[in-house]
């Protein structure tokens, strides 16, 4: 039995740190602008785990002096009436940052939202303009996981140039704009999905090794190359035999931790880095206000 326990990546820490730095940022910033900054959280239904990210996103933002224009809609509310709120939240001064809770119920287009939302004012770095500004690598909102881990990545000196990452999942809410991120910092990349063959073989070769797929315990120690860096995005609600539900990653931390030199929890990992991304935006929004 492998006894070595890896270091720990506290997401948890930095993103307390990272909203009292905010909150100061704010305090010397509103008497210029003369009002603090402002999110709106749209969510739509009554999803529970959703509901649960709202009241997070909706706690940190009063902690750190964000105001927070959150409205929570009916299941059956229509596609046009959401897009007249999104316009008319693009036009509210008092608001720099507009996100939309997702999933959506199936029948509204969230894509279609999401275009919706001014650039300037895409808390959640989703819209296609923002998306083609880090493709290119030019300054913009940029989407908060993946921001979220390059930052705990940074804070821990996690030496990126010349190493192969490895990203789990493909998804445009984390996975692709990772890669990107990734490249940027000059990390060889690759980029696997539900179609790679040996994904084992992939995992392995990783220097530094990101899951966001939303399995638990796909990625297990025999899958990581020893001294490796392991990020865990993946959030998964199991049940015990006795009925206790938990949070889990996507990565046996139990066996992994044995194996990688350091190594995120779930919880408080990259969940709570993505939260103090979000604030992050919103606030550069609001600086950009007093020019
Ligand atoms: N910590 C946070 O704040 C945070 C934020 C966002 C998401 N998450 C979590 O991160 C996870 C991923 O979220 P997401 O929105 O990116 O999910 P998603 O849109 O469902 O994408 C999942 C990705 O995983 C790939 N995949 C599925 N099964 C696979 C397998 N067996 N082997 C390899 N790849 C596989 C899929 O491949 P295909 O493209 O081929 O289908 C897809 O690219 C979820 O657990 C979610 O809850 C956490």
């Amino acid at each position: 039995m492998n006894t070595k326990t890896s270091h720990l990546l506290d997401g948890k820490a930095l993103a307390e740190r990272i909203q009292a730095e905010l909150k100061e940022r704010i305090q010397s910033l509103q008497p210029q602008i003369g009002r603090p900054p402002g999110l709106a959280v749209l969510m739509v239904g009554d999803n529970p785990a959703s509901a649960a990210y709202v009241r997070n996103k909706e706690r940190a933002c009063t902690k750190a002096g964000i105001a927070s224009f959150g409205q929570h809609f009916p299941v059956n509310t229509t596609q046009s009436e959401l897009e007249q709120v999104i316009q008319a939240l693009n036009q509210d001064q008092r608001v720099d940052g507009i996100l939309v809770q997702l999933p959506l119920p199936d029948r509204l287009d969230a894509v279609a939202l999401l275009h919706q939302i001014d650039p300037d004012k895409d808390a959640d770095g989703l819209h296609p303009v923002n998306l083609g500004r880090l493709v290119r690598g030019e300054h913009g909102l940029r989407s908060c996981t993946p921001a979220g881990v390059m930052r705990l990545l940074q804070e821990y000196q996690i030496q990126l140039k010349g190493k192969q990452a490895v990203v789990v999942g493909r998804s445009i809410l984390v996975g692709k704009p990772l890669t990107l991120m990734l490249l940027e910092a000059d990390a060889t990349v690759t980029i696997a999905h539900s179609r790679s063959q040996d994904l084992p073989a992939i995992t392995k070769s990783a220097d530094i090794l990101i899951a966001a797929v939303g399995r638990p315990a796909l990625i297990t120690a025999e899958m990581v190359k020893p001294g490796a860096v392991v990020v865990d995005v993946g959030i998964n609600r199991v049940s015990d035999a006795t009925g206790n539900s938990r949070l889990v990653g996507d990565v046996d931390f139990e066996s992994v931790q044995g194996v990688a030199e350091y190594i995120t929890p779930v919880p408080g990992g990259i969940g709570p880095m993505t939260v103090a991304m979000l604030l992050q935006n919103t606030v550069l929004s609001y600086s950009q206000r007093q020019k």
